[in-house]
This record gives structure tokens, C-alpha cells and sequence, in this order.
């Protein structure tokens, strides 16, 4: 049996470009997250993630990488990177390193011999493909399938030199690796070795369940479903859970992690469905150890992206309700509310009001680290950080935000306001302003001028300011980890739904042997009465934690307020 020490673990990600500038280039680098380790020692986490800090044309924020081993000068060298992983170990933090292999960029070594010639010994390792039959290269339409990039325009690139186009499922600077070429694979797994013989503890894989393809015998790839008013096809059935995703992760995990110990995998999963993601954590099958899944981020959209769908907590609660079910017995959970490409949860799912901010960013935490799973905490979350004030499109950076307001703009006949008002609520950019370390000037992120403004509310909402205060937030999700560090009931009991239908209130109860949790958030900004089944049973029991002072009546719910109820069934 492998050893699943991560249930019990907590893992704090870090956007390295926005965490902690050291040298004063306005970009957050490696010396940088050095210096604040005690930060993340004193919140008690169990593991670092760091998004990418390999050397890239940061196209994509390093989600881009053209050397696999290295650093970027940007964020340090190698130097740096061990000390990191020195200080790390030495606090018992674990590191795991950000692993982007569906794709390379366009100026990664492999991809400029293989697009130097049709007939490079590389030329397969990434997907060439000639034009559509019947159409001349290079001309509207022509391009070998209908499908789109995730960040606008056709996922094909041509190529003038060589008459071909090659897949670009992101931008056009991010090729997709052609892992049906064995050779791919064996320099991905050798890579990965060289990572973990460094001293790195493991791998978040970046949308890893794309690496294959449903390849038609004859080479060719199919045609997607074209959205009405969609300017390209949707390609994921092609791509998302391909035939061969369970093969090709089996084998990663047989010609890497097999014989290590103590290392932690997660696979980034867009569109994996509960079925699938107990087959890749089955830790009998040797795949992964968990997956990102994306439902509950994307319980507030509807069918048409530029359309703001008010979120439904009866939703919300059947989707998480889903996944706690179908992974109770078999495989494992990963928890989290905020990434990198997500935007501020208390803005999203709470209330980022001067009022509700500090409650609502407690009781979100309280509810995602009390459900079953591995929990992430992603930087700033812990401050309660919240969205940004974008004002126009000249305000994001992100190549997502600027590729699909240009598409949505310039080829599916939106308007900038209703364009804008869906990317400043839900924009990636709204996670990736700096980390708000005190109220001096620039957050305390930089001496130089930030890549990207600072929220201007760091004034109030800021680490230094809740360091001291015993009600921050930050303190509060030190409670909430170390809870889970001592009850074991967090970390391994069974997982109950109450009131699925309620829209008010996130209510569970967690049970293992004589102990038993009962857990309730409140969504709204009333107070609420939980009408719990056989609540008068709890009568009594002890109140393990909350964001505010215990309910005068029992279960009568402050707004935003979260409750963890501990008893012993005799
Ligand atoms: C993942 C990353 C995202 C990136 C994309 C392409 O979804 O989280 O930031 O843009 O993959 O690498």
C-alpha cells in the first residue's frame, strides 16, 4: 500500500511572480518566497506548490516552459531554488513543483528542431498536421480541425515554412507534446527524475488529462461540436480523458514515483467526471494520488460564458455532495476554492463587503477544509484577499482575458460591457495581484514598479495587520489546519449531506467510530435558524470552532457564520 501520509496534509500554492519580490523588479521571485517561509511555517501548512518558475518567454505566466531544467532568471537560479528547498524541508514544508507537459513553448529546444523541417527527427513529438482536404494551406477554414484554443482563436497554428499547421490547445507559443511518441514520454519521465532526485516531494500536472488524443487510425483528428454563435468548435471530446489517459499516467507513475516514498500527485482535470477520477486515485491502479476537478468552480456559469449565473447553494452542495459520495470508498478528494485561475472566492461564493468580508472568508474555509480530502489553500486566501477593481480591458494582463475579450469582441458579436462585467467577476488576473504583505507602499510585495497593481485595499487587508489580530483570518485558517492535523474525524471520517435543498445553509456532519462533527456554514447575511434533523440531539455538544461568538440560541446562525460541533457517541 502506498503511503497516503496527504490525507492529513494541507498544501499552500504559491504564484511565484506575485508572491514576494526580493530584488525589486516588480516580479516575484525565489528569495522572495524564502524570506516569508516562516509565513506559511507559522500558518502550518503541510506542503508548498509552486506554479511554474522554469525558464519561459512567460507567454502564459510560465505555464510556457522552454528549458525543464532550470529556473528562470526572473524568479533565481538553481542556487536559489535548493536553498528554497533547504529552508522548506527544513520547516517541514514539503515542495511540489508545477509539471506543464501537454505542451512545451514554442521555444522550447524540441519544438524548435520540430518545426525546423517536415522531415526533423523531432518533427513528430508535437502534432503537425496538413490542411484540411481539398483547401489550400493557410487559408480561413482551412485548418485540419474546427476546434478552438482555450484562449481564443483556432487551436492551429500554420506554418509558412513548412505548409503545416501544428495543435496549440492554449496559445499559439504553447504546443501540445505529441505523447503518442514514446521518445516524449521517456524525456518527461527522465525530467521529472532529475526533479525528484533535487529533492522535490512531487507534481501538480497541469491539465493532464489532455496528453491524449483520440487519433484516428489514419493520423487525422475529428471535427468538435461548434457552439451556436461560437466562433470554433468545442475539440474536448477529442482531447479531455483521452483513450490512452490511464496508460500513459500508469506508466508515469511506474517509470517515476514507483519506489519513492512519500511524494504527493495531483492531476489538474478539466472535465473529469466522478467515475473517472476514482479510476486515476484508485491507489491499487498507480496513477495519481488526487485530481483537481472543476464543478464547483463553474456552479455560477451557465451555457453562454459572457453570462453571470447567480450561484445556487442547493447546487453547489449536490455538486460537492457528488464528488465526497463517489470518492467515500475508493480514491481521494482534493479541496479548493481559489487557484491561480480562479477568481477570489469571498468575492465569488461570500461577501467581500467591509461588513461580511472577514465572516464570509472564514465560514468558506471552514466548510471546504472540514469536507473529506486534501485541502489548498492558495496565496492570500488566508488574508481573506478579494477580487480587484478592473476598470476597463487596459487593466488585464492575463492572455486568457485578452484572447477571449478579443474573440468574443471581434468574432461573436458581444459588447465590451457585457464582456467586461463576466472577466472583472471572474478574470484570472483577480488572483494573481500581489501578495498584500503590509500597508507600506506597493503591499510590501516590491520596491520596484509590480508587474501587475496591487489591490488598493491592501491597506487594511494585509499579513502584517493579522499577524497580531487573534480574529483574522489568517489565524483562523491556523485554527482550521491544525484542526485537522488533531481530529481525526477531519481527515478520515465518512461524509454526510444535510439539507440538500436549503439555499441558506452548507450543513454536514463527519463520523468516525464514537466521534462525530457537525458542521454548518451560513451563505446568507441573515441570521438563520438550521433546522437540522434531530437537532436537540446536539444539545450539549462541544463547540470546536467558529468565526464568531457561539450562537446564543443553539444552531441560530450569525450572517456568514460557521459552526463545528464535536460529539462522542457513547
Ligand atoms: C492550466 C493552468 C493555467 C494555464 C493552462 C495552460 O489550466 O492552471 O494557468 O493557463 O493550464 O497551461
Amino acid at each position: 500500500m502506498t503511503d497516503l501520509w496527504w490525507k492529513s496534509a494541507v498544501v499552500y500554492q504559491i504564484y511565484p511572480r506575485s508572491f514576494a519580490d526580493a530584488d525589486g523588479d516588480g516580479m516575484g521571485d525565489l528569495r522572495g518566497v524564502i524570506d516569508h517561509l516562516d509565513h506559511l511555517a507559522g500558518l502550518g501548512v503541510d506542503v508548498i506548490w509552486l506554479s511554474p518558475v522554469y525558464p519561459s518567454p512567460q507567454d502564459d505566466n510560465g505555464y510556457d516552459i522552454s528549458d525543464y531544467q532550470n529556473i528562470d532568471p526572473l524568479f533565481g537560479d538553481l542556487a536559489v531554488f535548493d536553498d528554497l528547498l533547504k529552508g522548506a524541508h527544513a520547516r517541514g514544508l514539503k515542495v511540489v513543483m508545477d509539471l506543464v507537459v501537454n505542451h512545451s513553448s514554442d521555444e522550447h529546444p524540441w519544438f524548435i528542431e520540430s518545426r525546423s523541417s517536415a522531415t526533423s527527427a523531432k518533427r513528430d513529438w508535437y502534432w503537425w498536421r496538413p490542411a484540411r482536404t481539398g483547401m489550400a494551406p493557410g487559408t480561413p477554414g482551412a485548418e485540419p480541425t474546427n476546434w478552438g484554443s482555450a484562449f481564443g482563436g483556432s487551436a492551429w497554428e500554420f506554418d509558412e515554412a513548412t505548409g503545416e499547421y501544428y495543435l496549440h490547445l492554449f496559445s499559439r507559443k504553447q504546443p501540445d507534446l505529441n505523447w503518442e511518441n514514446p521518445a516524449v514520454r521517456e524525456a518527461v519521465y527522465s525530467m521529472m527524475r532529475w526533479w525528484l532526485d533535487r529533492g522535490v516531494d512531487g507534481f501538480r500536472m497541469d491539465v493532464i488529462n489532455m496528453i491524449s488524443k483520440a487519433v484516428r487510425p489514419d493520423g487525422s483528428l475529428p471535427d468538435g461540436r461548434m457552439p451556436t454563435g461560437a466562433a470554433f468548435a468545442d475539440g474536448s471530446a477529442s482531447y479531455i480523458n483521452g483513450p490512452r489517459i490511464h496508460e500513459f499516467l500508469h506508466e508515469m507513475y511506474d517509470r517515476v514515483f514507483a519506489g519513492r516514498e512519500a511524494l504527493l500527485t495531483v492531476g489538474e482535470m478539466p472535465g473529469v467526471t466522478v467515475d473517472e477520477a476514482k479510476l486515476f486515485t484508485d491507489p491499487a491502479r498507480h496513477e495519481v494520488d488526487m485530481v483537481f476537478q472543476f464543478d464547483h468552480v463553474w456552479a455560477d456559469r451557465g451555457s453562454d460564458p459572457w453570462r453571470l449565473i447567480p450561484l445556487r447553494l442547493s447546487n453547489l452542495k449536490a455538486i460537492l455532495g457528488r464528488w465526497q459520495a463517489g470518492l467515500a470508498d475508493v480514491g481521494w478528494n482534493s479541496l479548493y476554492w481559489n487557484n491561480h485561475d480562479q477568481p477570489r472566492a469571498v468575492s465569488r461564493y461570500g461577501d467581500d463587503s467591509p461588513a461580511h468580508r472577514v465572516a464570509s472568508a472564514k465560514m468558506l474555509g471552514t466548510v471546504l477544509h472540514l469536507h473529506r480530502g486534501t485541502p489548498y489553500v492558495y496565496q492570500g486566501e488566508e488574508l481573506g484577499m478579494t477580487n480587484f477593481p478592473f476598470r476597463s480591458i487596459a487593466d488585464f494582463r492575463d492572455i486568457e482575458a485578452l484572447g477571449q475579450y478579443r474573440q468574443a469582441i471581434e468574432h461573436e458579436g458581444r459588447s465590451p460591457e457585457e464582456v467586461l462585467t463576466v472577466l472583472r467577476a471572474r478574470g484570472r488576473d483577480n488572483a494573481r495581484t500581489p501578495m498584500q504583505w503590509d500597508a507600506s507602499p506597493q503591499a510590501g510585495f516590491t520596491t520596484g514598479t509590480p508587474w501587475l497593481a496591487v489591490n488598493p485595499n491592501y491597506t487594511e487587508i494585509n499579513a502584517a495587520a493579522q499577524y497580531d489580530d487573534p480574529d483574522s483570518v489568517y489565524h483562523y485558517y491556523r485554527q482550521l489546519i491544525a484542526l485537522r492535523h488533531a481530529e481525526p474525524a477531519v481527515v478520515d471520517g465518512d461524509f454526510t449531506m444535510l439539507l440538500p435543498d436549503d439555499d441558506r445553509l452548507y450543513a454536514f456532519t463527519r463520523r468516525l467510530g464514537p466521534t462525530e462533527l457537525l458542521v454548518i456554514g451560513n451563505f446568507t447575511g441573515s441570521t438563520v435558524q438550521a433546522p437540522i434533523p434531530d437537532a436537540v440531539s446536539w444539545t450539549g455538544a462541544e463547540l470546536v470552532l467558529s468565526n464568531l461568538p457561539a450562537p446564543a440560541t443553539e444552531l441560530s446562525l450569525a450572517p456568514w457564520q460557521a459552526v463545528i460541533y464535536r460529539r462522542v457517541i457513547e
